[in-house]
């Protein structure tokens, strides 16, 4: 049995002559092991037999959109692929999938599948270095499709240069590397970790509050990347309308000390404990039990401290190294690095995550993050501005390291 056994891979061939060479692919993903699904393009049929890959693949092969419409063939094949491959494609094709459009079997397919996706260009020179094909390249390579080639060689037509679509051999490597890097190690395997994401609300009355801007994404990520990683994970959220990644156990809590209540809770059975939330540090001393009114003129609020949950779990450890391994965040408008050398300190956390919160594309509700991470052994190291979820694994990469083996 070959190590494509147990994968399942939606092929996709479109219309350019280097249509023949998909039947070595199939060929040599059934080899593998893999079980394929050929989606052919009206285009693809004009170069390659439907009866040749149905041959090859023993599987239907299908190009048809308005075939079996109960069955929902497209969202079928998408949902069940493990990979897709599209070989070759054209820079229609490509084009069609960096704009999103769905007019044919295939590209409506593609648009259900959220599988990883293995791209094979083939097309004339000129037309792979057009700008629209540069720009639409680039649009899914930064959606995270793998796009492999082409490489330069003989054309049709006897021209020579880019635009020949890599071998079948290379195909199959990028497919199984799109397979693994889709996979990630299971490296939190039997570890519990606890994260805290969102903004905690101190009551002021029954209808008002005082707030922050968390809305809980950088801690879902973290919560979704350990459970992904194998970890038992516990999400402390605070206010956050997100839902619930796979595999998460959710606990809702609204206020600062609601959440210390939870984290406490959870905190013996703890390897990990992760507070992205933003917890608020004061609340109002006491809560008005009915709705403050204008014309009872402007209310004083006196606010009385919350405590500092991170700095309890700490104080609770007699230092750095012991369980739970615990991660603080800081968000920073001014000298962020330095307060947050302070901050791991004083709080006796072992790696520190500190977010610049005066970036427009870091901090509060941006999808994406651009953080230092801070060692108590000194360690820094910095992550470049990636997808929140991308962040995430790399601050659990820091985590694995710190709990050691
Ligand atoms: O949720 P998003 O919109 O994605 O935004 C993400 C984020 C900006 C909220 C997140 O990346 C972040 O920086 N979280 C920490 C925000 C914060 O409250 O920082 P702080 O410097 O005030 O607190 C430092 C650490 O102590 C934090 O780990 C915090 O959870 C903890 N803390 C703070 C106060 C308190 N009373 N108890 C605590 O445990």
């Amino acid at each position: 049995m070959g190590d494509l056994a147990g994968v399942r891979v939606l092929l996709g061939v479109t219309g350019g002559i280097a249509a023949y060479k998909a039947a070595l692919v199939a060929r040599l993903l059934v080899h593998a092991g893999a079980t394929v699904d050929p989606v052919l393009t009206r285009g693809a049929e004009r170069f390659i037999g439907a009866a040749t890959l149905e041959g090859l693949t023993g599987r239907r092969v299908r190009s048809d959109v308005w075939e079996d419409i109960p069955g929902e063939s497209h969202v079928a094949l998408g949902r069940a692929a493990d990979v897709a491959l599209i070989y070759p494609a054209t820079a229609h094709t490509i084009a069609k999938l960096a704009g999103g459009l769905a007019d044919d079997l295939l590209t409506t397919t593609l648009l259900a599948a959220t599988c990883p996706l293995v791209v094979a260009p083939a097309m004339h020179t000129e037309m792979w270095q057009h700008a629209a094909t540069a720009a639409n390249v680039a649009t899914l390579t930064g959606r995270g499709v793998h796009v492999i080639g082409p490489a330069s060689g003989i054309l049709m037509g006897g021209d020579v240069g880019a635009g020949r679509v890599v071998e079948p051999e290379d195909a199959i490597a990028a497919v199984r590397a799109a397979l693994a890097s889709a996979a990630p190690d299971r490296d939190l395997q039997g570890r519990t970790v606890v994260v805290t994401a969102g903004g905690t609300r101190e009551p002021i009355d029954p209808v008002r509050y005082l707030g922050n801007r968390s809305t809980g994404k950088m801690g879902f990520a973290i919560a979704d990347a350990a459970a992904r990683r194998g970890a038992s994970v516990h999400l402390v959220a605070a206010n956050a309308g997100l839902p619930t990644p796979d595999g998460v156990t959710r606990h809702d809590v609204t206020t600062a000390l609601e959440l210390r209540d939870a984290v406490l809770g959870l905190v013996d059975r703890a390897d990990v404990v992760v507070k992205a939330a933003a917890v608020a540090d004061f609340r109002p001393a006491t809560v008005a039990a009915s709705k403050l009114k204008k014309a009872d003129g402007v209310p004083v609020v006196e606010l009385t401290r919350n405590p500092d949950v991170l700095a309890e779990l700490g104080a609770a450890r007699s230092g750095p190294g012991e369980r739970p391994l615990l991660v603080g965040f800081a968000a920073e408008t001014d000298d962020p690095e330095q307060r947050g050398w302070d901050k791991l300190k004083r709080k006796g956390a072992d790696l520190l995550v500190v977010n610049d919160v005066s970036r427009s594309d870091a901090g509060f509700a941006t999808d994406t993050n651009h953080v230092v991470i801070l060692g108590a052994d000194g360690s820094r190291v910095e992550v470049a501005l990636a997808a929140k979820r991308e962040v995430a694994d790399r601050i659990l990469d820091r985590v694995v390291a710190g709990l050691g083996d």
